[in-house]
């Protein structure tokens, strides 16, 4: 199974791509997820990914579509995987789907998880992320067992950079200028799933199993 999560930023991709591929046994692949990692690290790509992330903007095309396409034809992918946070423009769709039509396989369903913008702002004020693991909680919404410490590793919790408020509103209008064509572009195919992404974190997680599913 190949499912692509769209929706913007802070509409739960994350949260729930974790869950999907848990409970389907497929890759949870996270293009923001493996930026931050390089980051940390100190990698070339992390330097370079840096510059745009902190600005709210996208890192360009040529920087994440061969690291995609390399990714999703590791062994671990052949039973599937899910996509977080990739496509993110149309020259990314276009250049996963050639990649996959190379070699006769397609993508089966891109789940869109709307969350209007008003909701957006709050949730990203509230957003913790782990230093140690990249684990995700909210103050409100998901938080942890001990203030400020990952439930999972011990570590600190932090906002990250790019959820400071101005941030944030760049960060949407980018996403309604660059990704939100990519719903056209996947309902053309017959493939474009919507989920309503206000719902709680379980309620969200019923509606997309039911699209994908037992
Ligand atoms: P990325 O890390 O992908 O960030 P994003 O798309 O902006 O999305 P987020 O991770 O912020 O949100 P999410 O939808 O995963 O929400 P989450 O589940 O955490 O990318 C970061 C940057 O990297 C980009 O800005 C760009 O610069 C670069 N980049 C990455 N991929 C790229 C690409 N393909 N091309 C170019 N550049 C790229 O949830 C948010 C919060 O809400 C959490 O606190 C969560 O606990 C809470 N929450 C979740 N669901 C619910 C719910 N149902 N009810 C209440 N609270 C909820
Ligand atoms: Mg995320």
């Amino acid at each position: 199974m190949k499912i692509i999560m769209l929706g913007a930023p802070g509409a739960g991709k994350g949260t729930q791509a974790k869950k999907i591929a848990e409970k389907y046994q497929i890759p949870h692949i996270s293009t923001g997820d493996i930026f931050r990692a390089n980051i940390k690290d100190g990698t070339e790509l992390g330097k370079k990914a840096k510059t745009y992330m902190d600005q709210g903007l996208l890192v360009p095309d040529e920087l994440v579509c061969d690291l995609v396409v390399d990714r999703v034809q590791k062994d671990d992918c052949k039973k599937g995987y899910i996509l977080d946070g990739f496509p993110r423009t149309i020259p990314q769709a276009e250049s996963l789907d050639a990649a996959l039509s190379a070699i006769g396989e397609a993508v089966d369903y891109a789940i869109d998880v709307e969350v209007p913008d008003e909701n957006i702002v709050n949730r990203m004020g509230g957003r913790r992320a782990c230093v140690g693991c990249g684990a995700t909680y909210h103050l409100v919404y998901a938080p942890t067992k001990k203030e400020g410490i990952c439930d999972t590793c011990g570590a600190e919790l932090i906002l990250r950079d790019d959820d400071k408020p101005q941030t944030v509103q760049k960060r949407l209008n980018v996403y309604h200028e660059q990704t939100q064509p990519l719903i056209d572009f996947y309902s053309k195919k017959g493939i474009l799933k919507e989920v309503d992404g206000t719902m709680s974190m379980e309620e969200v997680f019923q509606a997309i199993t039911g699209i994908l599913g037992a």
